[in-house]
């Protein structure tokens, strides 16, 4: 089944055609970085006025790549979670082009496709696996047993990973999206100069707390002269920090499940020093480490498209239902069905 897939439900823009014989045969992102960057974080008015501009010539292109639109099957979007203003965006098209192309069209779970990217891969990982995802929003590790099947093995309590990355760089004097630049800034970092909390890693548990960190590095910094080797230094120990907690937090899971292989998903997926560490706790332990390539790391229409081919496919679908979610927890989500659509 040849599936288009759009994802708007933040900051990126994103258009997709996966077919289930050929795999992926196009996608394009677009960042509404720059038109946030001023304002420091994402303002949702502009985000979803940003995506009516985009997500037509987008899906254009992506279309054209793919041999025009004859041959889609189905659509998919992301309904959820995310900005609502956003998701409505994508929804909206993708529900009238169904509507018009005479498709089977679903609304799809965000972080259900960031769990599942790793599929989009030559050498996939085999069910089941542990995932650890990590993006702005959430993050989370789950045991995956297929499709649809997820345990909920341990969740942030406050602050997600790619969140307290955010929050940090901004104390730091850094731009937005904080991540990625507060890494680049860490190469410079010298160690041991400061050392912050591991969170929750003294007692048993796979939850996380990143929030306490941020004042940790607040705290730190008090009465110190800021100069750019100081925020070098801090941004090092923060970053340590946070990648020693969720390598700690991810063996823990691999020994509570059994599982041979983990999967490191999400935004935040794309830290280097994550991607190394957790590489070489891998090897150790003799578990099988997979990541999505960077560009379906971080927020892309490939997984929305490839997870809509999964469901579709078994003949899940909405019907003429818009769905739209603000808030959906990943609990509720069930392996693919031939439920009665809406
Ligand atoms: O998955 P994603 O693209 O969007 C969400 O669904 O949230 O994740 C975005 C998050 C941001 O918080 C960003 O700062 C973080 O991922 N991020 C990074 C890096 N690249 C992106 N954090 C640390 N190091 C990076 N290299
Ligand atoms: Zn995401």
């Amino acid at each position: 089944m040849r599936i288009l897939g759009l994802e708007t439900s933040c900051d990126e823009t994103a258009a997709a055609v996966y077919d289930g014989s050929a795999g992926l045969l196009a996608h394009e992102v677009y960042s509404q970085v720059d038109l946030h960057a001023a304002y420091g974080g994402v303002v949702p008015e502009l985000a979803s006025r940003d995506h009516l501009r985009k997500l037509l010539p987008l899906l254009r292109k992506v279309l054209d790549a793919a041999g025009g639109p004859g041959a889609i099957e189905g659509i998919a979007y992301t309904s959820g979670p995310g900005l609502v203003g956003a998701l409505l965006v994508g929804a909206s098209v993708a529900r009238s082009l169904a509507y018009a192309w005479r498709v089977p069209c679903l609304g799809v779970h965000h972080m259900e496709g960031h769990l599942l990217a790793p599929l989009l891969e030559p050498e996939p990982p085999e069910f089941p696996f542990v995932a650890l995802l990590v993006s702005g929003g959430h993050t989370l590790l789950a045991r995956v047993e297929a499709v649809g099947r997820y345990e909920v093995l341990g969740s942030s309590l406050d602050d997600a990973a790619g969140e307290a990355f955010d929050k940090t760089a901004k104390l730091l004097g850094l731009g937005y999206p904080g991540g990625p630049q507060l890494a680049a800034l860490a190469e410079r970092g010298r160690p041991d100069v400061f050392r912050f909390p591991r969170p929750l890693t003294e007692r048993p548990g796979l939850d996380f707390s990143f929030s306490g960190l941020k004042t940790a590095v607040v705290v730190a910094l008090r009465d110190r002269e800021l100069d750019d080797q100081t925020r070098a230094d801090a941004a090092l120990a923060f970053e340590e920090a946070v990648v020693d907690t969720l390598v700690i937090k991810c063996r823990r899971a691999l020994e509570a499940t059994d599982a041979r292989t983990l999967v490191v998903a999400g935004g935040v997926g794309a830290n280097r020093r994550l991607r190394a560490r957790v590489r070489a706790m891998g090897e150790q332990a003799g578990v099988r480490v997979v990541y999505p390539r960077v560009e379906f790391c971080t927020d892309n229409a490939a997984m929305i498209a490839l997870l809509g081919h999964l469901r579709l496919a078994a003949g899940q679908h909405d019907g003429l239902a818009l769905r739209p979610r603000a808030r959906w927890p990943m609990t509720e989500l069930v392996p693919p069905s031939r439920a009665t659509p809406l």
